[in-house]
């Protein structure tokens, strides 16, 4: 019973390393051709936007771009939603941006 206890501990530590370490995979799959981490693009780049925005503003804007975009103060939206993240990708990946503030 105790192995049994400890081993899920360790799997949970792996576990969550591994989601930490998703950001920049999600964000190379779905974001890059888009974002870049530092440098303006199509999009804003990560830093500008961590610099300026709280994870419930990020959180929003990736999830429905389409009913989002002109709460932040935009014309137009560009972006296409990415309804099919889950709550913990959706984390991971502004975790990510968030991970940009002050970075130079
Ligand atoms: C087809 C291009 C495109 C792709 C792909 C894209 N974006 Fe965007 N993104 C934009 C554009 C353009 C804007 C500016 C606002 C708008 O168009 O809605 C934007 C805005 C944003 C903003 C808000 C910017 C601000 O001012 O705070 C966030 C956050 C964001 N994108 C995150 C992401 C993430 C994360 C992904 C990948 C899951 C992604 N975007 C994929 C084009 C894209």
């Amino acid at each position: 019973m105790r192995v049994v206890e400890r081993w899920g501990a360790v799997l949970l530590l792996l576990g969550a390393v591994a989601v930490a370490g998703n950001g920049e995979k999600l964000f190379k799959e779905y974001c890059w051709g888009c974002h870049h981490q530092t440098a303006e693009a199509f999009g804003p780049s990560f830093r500008s936007i961590a610099d300026k925005r709280d994870a419930a503003q990020i959180m929003a804007q990736i999830a429905d771009p389409e009913h989002n975009y002109k709460a932040l103060g935009y014309r137009r939206n560009s972006m296409p939603a990415f309804a099919d993240l889950n709550a913990t990708q959706l984390q991971a990946l502004t975790d990510y941006i968030l991970s940009f503030k002050d970075k130079k």
